[in-house]
């Protein structure tokens, strides 16, 4: 797969306008009660640091890593955490960030992890998702947007470890 060509499918000032209405919601929904973000590496980075600007809640930010075994676009289902968390989330208020929820295999088998380690509550939060490839039913509390069942790059999403740095996000074309 050879991309021509990167079309701009979310601007810039949309999503920075989004992600403070999210940072908002977020605000009102924890109220002076404390959050532990935990971002998804690699793709959801830049989302969690602009969120996390907009939230007025006391924050904590932590970090995992894990991967979807498969090559290429789609996920297999095999989710294996490549790098855990450095704390408890005994009795605390998590908010899992994501970049986008595809099939939903990745966050549905995170979500029953990290409940096990018992947290005072779990939410999830969204910037995209394609309600169309959903095969695995997950509970998304927050949605940036919503996106048609077509491959995207930008704000923290890859093809092939590249495009995470563009400031947007954008639909890939691919070359004939
Ligand atoms: P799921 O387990 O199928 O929901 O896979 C979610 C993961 O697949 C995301 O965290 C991304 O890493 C990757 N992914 C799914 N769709 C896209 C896309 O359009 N662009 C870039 N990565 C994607
Ligand atoms: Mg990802």
């Amino acid at each position: 797969m050879k991309i021509k060509k990167i079309n701009v499918h979310i601007s810039e000032e949309e999503i920075e306008k989004r992600v403070r209405e999210l940072g908002a919601e977020i605000s009102a929904a924890y109220g002076s009660e404390s959050v532990c973000l935990i971002c998804i590496l690699k793709g959801s980075a830049f989302f969690t640091c602009e969120l996390a600007k907009r939230i007025t809640s006391p924050v904590e930010i932590e970090f995992m890593s894990v991967s979807s075994y498969g090559a290429g676009t789609s996920s297999s289902g095999v989710v294996k955490i490549v790098q855990d968390l450095s704390t408890s989330i005994e009795g605390k208020n998590v908010l899992v960030i994501e970049d986008i929820i595809d099939s939903g295999r990745t966050l549905s088998y995170l979500l029953q992890n990290l409940k096990t380690r018992n947290p005072k509550s779990i939410r999830l939060c969204t910037l995209l998702d394609k309600p169309e490839r959903r095969v695995v039913d997950v509970k998304v509390d927050y949605v940036g947007f919503e996106i048609p069942d077509e491959f995207v790059v930008g704000y923290g999403l890859d093809y092939n470890q590249h495009y995470r740095n563009l400031p947007y996000i954008g639909f890939v074309e691919i070359e004939e």
